[in-house]
C-alpha cells in the first residue's frame, strides 16, 4: 500500500513506520511511504523523510486565502501521491470536506488519549488535569468531527502521580507508536471494512 504521511511536529510516530518498513521491507510490512506532508516548514518530520529521500509537501492555512481553499490545496498535493492509505501522525490541523471527499474512509489519525475522552489538540494535558488514573492513545479513522470517527485500536497507559504532560506524553508516545505500526501494517496487508462504528480487520 501507498501511505502519505501527515506531520506537525518531531514525527516519531512517522519514524517507527519508517523503521518498520526498513526492517521489515516494504513488502514484508505491506506498505512504503510515498510522501510526507505538514502545515508548516521547519520541523524534525520533514526533516526525518528528507534524510530517506521521500518527497514532503507542506500546506500552511496562512498561505491561502481561505481555509477552504487549504483544505483543497491539502488534499490535491497529498492525492498527487495516488495514496492508498493516509496516517495522520502528530498532524495538527482539521481536514475539511475537500480532503474527507477524497480520504474519508483512508485516513487513520493517532490521538494519545482514550477517545472519546479527552479529544482536541491538548489530550495528555487534559487527561492528567482531570485526575484520569489511566490514559492511553487511540488510533482511529478520520471523520468530519474532531478525534469522533471510528475507532481501530487503543492502547492503556497508567498516569502516575509524578506525571506532568510531557513525562506522560512520552509514555504514551511509546505505546502510540508500537501501535500506529501495528494497525497500519495490518490494514495494509489485510484490507478493512467500515461498519458503521465498527472497523471489521479479516
Ligand atoms: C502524538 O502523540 C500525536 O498523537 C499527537 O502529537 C504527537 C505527535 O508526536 N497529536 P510526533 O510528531 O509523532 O512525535
Amino acid at each position: 500500500a501507498r501511505l502519505v504521511v501527515l506531520v506537525s511536529g518531531s514525527g516519531t510516530n512517522l519514524q517507527a513506520l519508517l523503521d518498520a518498513i526498513a526492517e521489515r521491507g516494504a513488502a514484508g510490512y505491506g506498505a512504503e511511504v510515498v510522501a510526507v506532508g505538514a502545515d508548516r516548514t521547519g520541523i524534525a518530520g520533514l526533516e526525518r523523510a528528507e534524510r530517506l529521500g521521500i518527497p514532503t509537501f507542506v500546506c500552511r492555512v496562512g498561505d491561502h486565502a481561505t481555509r477552504a481553499d487549504w483544505d483543497l490545496a491539502l488534499a490535491e498535493a497529498t492525492a498527487a501521491y495516488r495514496p492508498d492509505l493516509v496516517v495522520s501522525a502528530g498532524f495538527m490541523k482539521i481536514v475539511g470536506p475537500e480532503f474527507l471527499a477524497r480520504f474519508g474512509g483512508r485516513c487513520v489519525n493517532t490521538h494519545p488519549a482514550l477517545l472519546p475522552s479527552f479529544p482536541g489538540a491538548h489530550g495528555v494535558r487534559d487527561a492528567l488535569a482531570y485526575g484520569a488514573k489511566v490514559t492511553g492513545c487511540t488510533v482511529h479513522f478520520v471523520d468530519d468531527g474532531v478525534d469522533t470517527g471510528p475507532i481501530i485500536a487503543q492502547g492503556v497507559v497508567e498516569v502516575r502521580d509524578e506525571d506532568d504532560e510531557s513525562a506522560l506524553h512520552e509514555r504514551i508516545k511509546e505505546v502510540e507508536r508500537s501501535l500506529l505500526v501495528d494497525v497500519v501494517g495490518r490494514l495494509a496487508r489485510n484490507g478493512y471494512r467500515i461498519e458503521g462504528r465498527k472497523v471489521r480487520i479479516p
